[in-house]
């Protein structure tokens, strides 16, 4: 998968799927700008993909402000002259907790980061990708995006209306060339799951029809698929890479 010229963003590219798929993206010869809230964690990848030859960027940047999105998008263009690929990963998961004991705290958090903020990326990226006349986006959905399981409701309703919105700007922009799709990953051994489980993420092993929970890098080989020419005919699609959990 050759992704050779092209330029890509990552958002919460500093760590977990965000981080393998970034690293992915410079292997397959993609430029690559981490968007990432955490400083250290986003530099530290960055750092990575020059040390071996790739080509990236840090933008700090909070998807959840306007602003600040489009800051990264303008610096990618500013950077290495174009946008073709965007993965929009950045999110959060709130509390485990059954619904009527969710706080509005929590749920603005998650309706800001997980929804708003993957539609302000979307936004400015399509904005970019239609002066290029094309190209590739990919958000960050989950099995909670296609099936709905208790303590996770809050962000269970924020990844359906990932899997929704992918679809809808799919028809939109199928004619102008952009590609839009998500990945529904399972339960993947990163930062996020390693706190949502109390520090032992492979207590979901029993969830997945395969016994084990999932590799960041087993969505980013995913991700980078979808973003590739051998994805030319794929727009609209959540892809689960879950081991079988979506399959029950
Ligand atoms: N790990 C899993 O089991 C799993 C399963 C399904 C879906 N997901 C989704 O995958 C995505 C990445 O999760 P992960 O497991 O790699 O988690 P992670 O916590 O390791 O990585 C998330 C990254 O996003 C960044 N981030 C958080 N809020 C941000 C914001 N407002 N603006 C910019 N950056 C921000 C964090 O700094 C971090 O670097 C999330 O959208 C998550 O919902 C994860």
């Amino acid at each position: 998968m050759d992704l050779k010229n092209q330029v890509a963003i990552v958002t919460g590219g500093g760590s977990g799927i965000g981080r393998a798929t970034a690293i992915a993206f410079a292997r397959a010869g993609a430029s690559v700008v981490i968007a990432n809230r955490n400083v250290e964690r986003g530099e530290e990848v960055a750092r990575l993909i020059c040390s071996t030859s790739g080509r990236a960027i840090f933008v700090k940047t909070n998807v959840a402000q306007a602003s600040e999105v489009e800051a990264a998008v303008d610096r990618a263009v500013r950077e290495f002259g174009r946008l073709d690929i965007a993965f929009n990963n950045a999110g959060i998961d709130g509390s485990h907790l059954p619904l009527a004991e969710q706080s509005e705290t929590d749920v603005t958090a998650l309706l800001d980061v997980n929804v708003k903020g993957v539609w302000l990326c979307m936004k400015y990226e399509i904005g970019q990708m239609l002066k290029n006349g094309g190209g590739a986006i990919v958000n960050n959905s989950s099995i909670f995006g296609l099936n709905g399981y208790p303590t996770w409701s809050v962000y269970t309703a924020t990844k359906h209306a990932v899997t929704g919105m992918t679809k809808a700007a799919a028809l939109e922009y199928a004619q102008q060339k952009i590609r839009i799709n998500a990945v529904g990953p399972g339960p993947i051994e990163t930062p996020l799951l390693e706190v949502g489980t109390g520090g032992n993420p492979h207590s979901y092993a029993g969830f997945v029809p395969m016994g084990r929970i999932g590799q960041p890098e087993e969505v980013a080989n995913a991700v980078v698929w979808l973003c590739s020419s051998a994805a030319s005919f794929v727009t609209g699609h959540t892809l689960p890479v879950d081991g079988g959990v979506c399959a029950q």
